[in-house]
């Protein structure tokens, strides 16, 4: 028995990315891969997405491209951070496609020698306020600039939305001041990707879909709104597992965990489970959170510590060594990635990426064993 797994469903990523991939063609489908696949691993889950359909996959960082290509990924990987040179360097070397927004980036881009053949894609800041232009002349020139380049190609123009899953009306202004631009720069410099939707965009405005989508969180089945995954007939992939590892009896006004602040009103039974928050349980998740032991609900009790949490069995105990799921379903019960989040005030992608890498990552294929 691991003390904590991470059991990540590769059919469920398949599955996702199949719905994903059905629901915006004729837009293409790029899933984005990056922080090691939100938590579930970067080339298994770049493997299920692409066996899912996904043409093509992205990342954040030159690494993250490089672990793509060591794992054996092949097909089309578009690096969307912003690469200092010897990061340039690493993504070229992964044969990614990197995004550019300055004509000065594009003229070291033109003389690096690993260059050939290389897609660039160009980033409107419309909106987001991050990386790329906020300028459209600036963004065309540095097209221009990428056009002319004998060495490289003009592959895509993209935008991203600060506000897909909560303001739609903003993102649609966002797409306002991106579309006409990209239609230019195609119509002026031949076919290339127009993209901009991230999973939220993708799945509620569907004329954001333009050539090609990204979609992060949705393919891992996760909502992008917060809510419950199957509204959109999502699955979530990973579950978070470990298991009792001590049952105890404890009499009325005895206490678990640091602070005392569980003490219990009468006598109970105290689980004792060895995940912390170390591990990606976050401390802040305390009282009022329940974790599945033989398919019911089980409240934690007390402060979450580095290594360990501790529950309130009850009266009636299961054995120590009882499995307990964190996140995932047992029987008729779910705790979702997007529970903790509510309680957390953060939201779904901060715990799965936040699942440590001192938690063994298990893959399959189909329902938890
Ligand atoms: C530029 C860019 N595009 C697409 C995505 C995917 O977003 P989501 O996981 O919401 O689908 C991200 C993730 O944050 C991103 O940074």
């Amino acid at each position: 028995m691991l003390r904590a797994l991470a059991r990540i469903d590769l059919a469920a990523i398949e599955r996702n990315c199949l719905l994903l991939a059905r629901v915006v063609a004729p837009a293409a489908l790029c899933v984005v891969v990056k922080a090691d696949g939100y938590g579930h691993g970067a080339v298994p889950a770049a493997r299920a997405a692409q066996a899912g359909g996904a043409a093509w996959l992205a990342v954040a960082t030159a690494g993250e491209a490089a672990e793509l290509r060591a794992g054996g990924i092949a097909g089309p990987v578009l690096v969307m951070g912003a690469l200092s040179g010897p990061e340039l360097t690493i993504a070229l070397h992964a044969r990614a496609d990197v995004v550019a927004w300055r004509e000065r980036f594009v003229a070291a881009l033109a003389a690096h020698p690993a260059a050939d053949g290389a897609g660039v894609h160009v980033k409107l800041d419309t909106g987001m306020g991050r990386l790329g232009t906020r300028d459209p002349e600036e963004a065309s020139r540095t097209a221009a600039a990428v056009a002319s380049a004998p060495r490289i190609r003009l592959a895509g123009a993209m935008t991203h939305f600060a506000t897909s899953d909560d303001d739609p009306a903003f993102a649609r202004e966002q797409l306002a001041r991106f579309k006409p631009w990209a239609d230019a720069i195609r119509t002026e410099h031949g076919p290339l990707l127009r993209h901009a939707a991230n999973s939220a965009a993708a799945l509620g405005i569907p004329e954001s879909r333009l050539d090609m989508v990204r979609c992060g969180i949705a393919a891992y089945g996760m909502d992008p709104f917060g809510e419950d995954p199957r509204n959109h007939g999502l699955t979530p992939a990973l579950e978070l597992r470990s298991y009792l590892a001590e049952v105890k009896p404890i009499a009325a006004g005895e206490s678990a965990g640091y602070g005392r602040r569980f003490v219990a009103a009468a006598p109970t039974w105290i689980g004792t489970v060895p995940i912390g928050y170390a591990d990606g349980v976050r401390r802040a998740l305390g009282d009022g959170c329940d974790v599945l032991i033989d398919g019911r609900r089980v409240p934690l009790a007390g402060t979450v510590s580095m290594d360990n949490i501790t529950v309130d069995l009850g009266p009636a105990p299961p054995e120590r060594g009882a499995g307990v799921v964190l996140i995932g379903a047992q029987g008729s019960e779910r705790v979702l990635a997007e529970d903790w989040a509510r309680r957390l005030g953060t939201i779904n992608y901060e715990i799965t990426c936040a699942i440590s890498p001192r938690v063994a990552r298990e893959h399959h294929r189909g329902a938890a064993g």
